[in-house]
């Protein structure tokens, strides 16, 4: 089921997501909804606060091929992307992280926007499956991007937060503007 995202700047983007602590067919509804509403609005990943819940989850489509230089959270079809070649990840923790890379990233709670973000070039993050299994994984691309986003997501993070001030500011303006006209 396709649920509503939540659009900058709601208050519960600002919230700390809480461990999930139970494995069950709640879980996997959640995850289940945050795939179709991801889909629906080809988006690249989600974090469960951004459909309203404050859980320490979120799902990552992982790019079929290698799609270095692209940007995250750009529009994808669907179409490209099977269901099971989703990450879903519930309780992340970052063990390692290294190096810095600059990726364009844009976010379904900010539509419309895509700004250069700088990162960790690698991370490694040791996570649970829907089924509570533990699991570990690490990337130096794409992966690592999208991970450090949704992570921040789940700390109450947004990336236009790591914008310059000159940027930041510009944007603020922007968005103002864009809610004034109705187009948000
Ligand atoms: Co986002």
């Amino acid at each position: 089921m396709i649920r509503e995202i939540v659009v900058y700047p709601d208050k519960r983007l600002k919230l700390i997501s809480k461990e999930v602590l139970t494995f069950d067919g709640v879980l996997a509804d959640l995850l289940d909804d945050m795939y179709d509403t991801m889909i629906a609005r080809n988006g690249v990943g989600l974090a469960a606060i951004q459909v309203g819940v404050d859980a320490r989850v979120f799902i990552i489509n992982i790019p079929l091929e290698d799609k270095d230089g692209e940007s995250y959270g750009e529009e994808r079809d669907p179409n490209d992307q099977p269901k099971d070649n989703t990450l879903e990840v519930i309780n992340p923790v970052i063990m390692e992280s290294n190096g810095e890379e600059k990726f364009q990233e844009g976010c379904l709670s900010i539509p419309g926007v895509y700004e250069d973000v700088q990162r960790a070039k690698y991370v490694k993050v040791e996570y649970y499956t829907r089924q509570g299994q533990k699991k570990i994984i690490e990337d130096d691309a794409f992966l690592a991007v999208a991970i450090q986003h949704e992570l921040d997501h789940l700390n109450g993070k947004v990336f236009i937060e790591k914008l310059s001030y000159i940027k930041r500011k510009k944007f603020e303006k922007e968005w103002k503007r864009k809610q004034k006209e109705g187009l948000i």
